[in-house]
């Protein structure tokens, strides 16, 4: 019998939700899933400094590196399969997945959005832009969203959100930062231990 989930991580940066997850793990908040790969479509990406410190293994896929983006998925998949991966979690990972591969992993792929969907969300919607977006508006309230991925970017099932309060004076960076401390990192974990719990009970 399962007594964990088999987590991969798919990073492209600097990694802070990557972080997040590793410590809520270390702290035991995280207790149905062990992270088992961090997987990064950049060479350069940060986190995989982060994974490699936490002694989590890593690999590195650049879509470029494929004739299509069937064969990057397919190399993707292979290699899930190989470490017996049953949840992903897309922390900050800046490329769209097909929708052969979202099928593929129904219910096994989530992600984490700084905005309160379906505010700021879709095609184009990533880092800054989102805030940028936001405050534009002039919305007083946003946050983050973590959902389940389908072949709509941003479109799947909700699973736990978190508003935060705009300030005036805020820019895209002060609202990223304060989205990222007050949501996006708690949430992530949560949500992560949630669905590894309901999938280990199912
Ligand atoms: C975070 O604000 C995250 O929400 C955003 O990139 C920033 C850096 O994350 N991700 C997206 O917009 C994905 N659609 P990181 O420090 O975890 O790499």
């Amino acid at each position: 019998m399962l007594t964990k989930i088999k987590i991969a991580v798919f990073v492209s940066g600097g990694g802070t939700n990557l972080q997040a997850l590793i410590d809520a793990e270390k702290r035991g908040e995280i207790k149905s899933g062990t992270i088992a790969l961090v997987l990064s479509d950049k060479p350069q990406a940060y986190a995989l400094e982060r994974a490699k410190n936490a002694g989590i293994p890593t690999a590195v896929l650049e879509r470029k590196a494929f004739a299509s983006q069937g064969e990057y998925e397919d190399a993707i998949a292979a290699l899930l399969k190989e470490k017996g991966i049953g949840l992903i979690v897309l922390a900050s990972f800046m490329r769209i997945l097909g929708e052969n591969f979202t099928k593929r992993f129904d219910r096994r792929i989530i992600n984490v959005h700084p905005s309160l969907i379906p505010s700021f969300c879709g095609e184009g919607f990533y880092g800054l832009k989102v805030h940028e977006a936001a405050l534009e508006k002039g919305v007083k309230v946003t946050g983050a969203t973590v959902h389940f991925v389908n072949e709509i970017p941003d479109g799947g099932e909700i699973i736990m959100q978190k508003a935060v309060c705009v300030r005036p004076g805020d820019t895209p960076e002060v609202l990223q930062k304060r989205v990222m401390q007050e949501a996006e990192w708690i949430i992530l974990p949560q949500a992560t231990e949630y669905v590894c719990n309901q999938m280990l009970n199912n």
